[in-house]
């Protein structure tokens, strides 16, 4: 229940770093190894490549999803759009392993291309919040969000659950292929850090709603940009201010605005510019003075130590990879005040259900 909160959606955003020691009880043993079934493990040491496969904010943390099992672990990604892979799958490699992303477990689009790979024969893992739902008994494989129920239609630590989840399952299956720089990461410390960056964060509430009055009260359109796994923030952040408070929101990657998207860009725009990955920082900058210039109204979320004086949102410093894990929490923040502000229904945004099961 809501208990002090007057929806559930603040409620979910504050329960995520809880989410976060969740997931290092359950699936980390005390002597630091993970604990994840031999045979999902096996099937997925099997595997050429992996295809993620789900919708809406679910594909965002497959994208995310994508750059940890590629970067830590050499094993190359793709991630699909499931209404796009039913009627248009790509050529498949040799050995796929697919992964279904789905916090309910229900949504019929994700369903249609499991039952298509379960006629194909390939082996797949459902990773989802809602034990013994459809996607989790029809696939091989199940691994659990434990996030408790998630009740406000935008998802918030469903996102953030599925993020963490793929990079322990990263771990297994380095540790499993002997992959050095898998072994290295420390997923379980690292989690521990996020639950705390988390917690900083959300105590920023205050900070956050008058950062959203101040940018996002008026506005008609807005954009978040960032390259890498920015981008694919940008791209989760967009949904769910759009979802929530009708502000036409697009994410962009930074460098590609230049290509058309900046003729949008007018004089009070607001443009938000995530900023977590060192390789990147200075082009993201670039690209943010470029809509500056244009008239933007810039509102930089930044690492620690990649922050310059100016810069409104500092978020604590984490690993590279696991960035969208506490730079979603300031943009769903921001979705949320900008709703409520608005004087909308925010658990309930208008032409939504939480579980989409048609097509
Ligand atoms: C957005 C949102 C939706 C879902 C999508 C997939 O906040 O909640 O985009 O992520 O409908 O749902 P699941 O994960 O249940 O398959």
């Amino acid at each position: 229940q809501k208990g002090a909160y007057a929806h559930y959606m603040l409620k979910e955003i504050d329960e995520q770093p809880g989410v976060m020691r969740k997931l290092v009880q359950e699936y980390f043993n005390e002597d630091g190894t993970v604990k994840i079934d031999q045979a999902l493990l096996d099937d997925l040491s099997q595997a050429d490549r992996l295809y993620i496969v789900a919708a809406g904010t679910s594909y965002h943390a497959g994208l995310v999803g994508k750059e940890l099992f590629e970067k830590l672990a050499n094993i190359p990604t793709e991630v699909h759009v499931a209404s796009e892979f039913a009627y248009n799958p790509p050529l498949l490699s040799e050995k796929p392993f697919f992964i279904f992303l789905t916090q309910s477990g229900e949504t019929a689009d994700s369903r249609q291309v499991l039952t298509q790979v379960n006629k194909w024969g390939y082996p797949s893992l459902t990773i989802t919040n809602v034990p013994n739902s459809t996607l989790s008994r029809e696939a091989t494989h199940t691994l659990l969000l434990h996030a408790g129920p998630e009740i406000a239609v935008a998802s918030t630590k469903a996102y953030t659950a599925q993020i963490a989840l793929e990079a322990i399952l990263v771990k297994a299956y380095g540790e499993a292929k002997n992959i050095e720089r898998a072994k290295e990461f420390d997923v379980a410390k690292e989690l521990t850090k996020v639950a705390n960056g988390m917690q900083e964060l959300v105590d920023e509430k205050g900070k956050i709603e008058q950062i959203a009055k101040d940018l996002l009260a008026t506005t008609r359109n807005a954009f978040y940009i960032g390259r890498g796994v920015d981008y694919a923030l940008a791209q989760e952040a967009a949904l769910k201010l759009k979802e929530v408070s009708y502000i036409q929101t697009e994410g962009f990657a930074s460098g590609e605005l230049k290509h058309g998207t900046i003729a949008l860009i007018e004089d009070g725009t607001p443009v938000v510019a995530i900023i977590t990955d060192p390789k990147m920082a200075a082009h993201t900058r670039s690209n943010a003075q470029e809509v500056i210039a244009r008239g933007a109204n810039v509102l930089f979320i930044a690492s620690r130590d990649l922050a310059v004086a100016g810069d409104q949102i500092i978020l604590p410093d984490i690993d590279p990879l696991l960035s969208p894990l506490v730079s979603v929490v300031p943009t769903q923040l921001l979705a949320y005040y900008a709703s409520m502000q608005r004087g909308y229904d925010v658990d309930k945004p208008r032409n939504l259900a939480k579980s989409v099961t048609v097509e």
